[in-house]
């Protein structure tokens, strides 16, 4: 394992392995990200990680500046997992001027997250399409947590026709059913036992659809575990197509045959966002 932060050597580096396989992170690891490594593993001869605090994705209210930096502990983690390279550029390595052309999500951005958050997956896709740009890999490891950026990135490699397969790693849960996230450290104990309140609706939701009911009785059944957690204020809660998170209506039709539902959900458990989602699957 070795940390690289010039562009120069990495590429040279890059350039002898027989295949790379990349996980983007902003540090802060966790054992998310630990999973999303050893996913890369299983798909590149060389894995990169790159930890990057991404300031395009940052709107003016939320503080960029705040943002845990926590490189030293990010290296040991990651030497525990056998990586093979650690990407850590500084902030003039990436842009050394600002960005004149960018890359934009279209509406796809501006649903759900892209809504609460303007401009966010933008700044994602900015840097994404950058690190691509640099590191060439050939596989790339997006946390399904994060569905709609995984959307968002599938659909950038798409249309734009970079040649990365994208993979999305199942969401890695604690064992009462919490999704694992950098966000979690900010919860109280009584705000981490409300925070449940997301995956355990989610659960609902699913038995529920999976037993035949509507998008209302599943969408209302996330909704009361919400509304009956102490301090939880939902952002939305919606069954959405997971490949453009377009609307889907249950009584409309299950998902077909191979098909597949998404239900999503956000909410503030005090002053911490959290975002969680569970499929809802269609005829095998
Ligand atoms: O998911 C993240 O941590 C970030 O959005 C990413 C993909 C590393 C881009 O900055």
């Amino acid at each position: 394992m070795q940390q690289i932060a010039n562009i120069a050597e990495l590429r040279e580096r890059l350039g002898k392995a027989a295949s790379v396989a990349f996980v983007p992170t902003m540090g802060n690891l966790h054992e998310g990200h630990l999973d999303l490594v050893r996913q890369a593993r299983a798909h590149g001869e060389c894995v990169v990680v790159s930890i990057f605090v991404n300031p395009l994705q940052f709107g003016p209210q939320e503080d960029l500046d705040r943002y845990p930096r926590t490189i030293d502990g990010d290296l040991a983690m990651r030497a525990d997992e056998g990586v093979a390279l650690a990407f850590a550029p500084s902030l003039d390595q990436m842009y050394p001027v600002d960005p004149v052309v960018t890359v934009s999500g279209g509406a796809l951005a501006s649903r759900f997250e892209g809504a609460h958050r303007p401009g966010h997956f933008d700044g994602v896709l900015t840097v994404v399409a950058k690190l691509f740009g640099l590191l060439r890999p050939d596989v790339a490891v997006f946390g399904r947590k994060d569905a709609q950026q995984l959307a968002l990135v599938r659909r950038m490699v798409t249309d734009l026709d970079l040649g990365v397969a994208i993979v999305g790693a199942p969401t890695v849960r604690e064992p009462d059913g919490l999704a694992l996230s950098s966000r979690n450290r900010n919860l109280s104990p009584s705000e981490r036992e409300s925070a449940l309140s997301l995956s355990r609706g989610l659960s609902a939701g699913v038995s529920l659809a999976a037993a035949g009911a509507g998008s209302r009785e599943v969408v209302g059944a996330v909704r009361t575990a919400l509304d009956h957690a102490g301090g939880v204020r939902t952002d939305y809660v919606a069954l959405v197509n997971p490949d453009d998170f377009t609307d889907i209506d249950l009584a409309a039709g299950r998902p077909g045959r191979g098909q597949q539902a998404l239900l999503v959900v956000a909410a503030r458990v005090g002053r911490t966002r959290l975002i969680d989602n569970m499929l809802v699957q269609g005829e095998t």
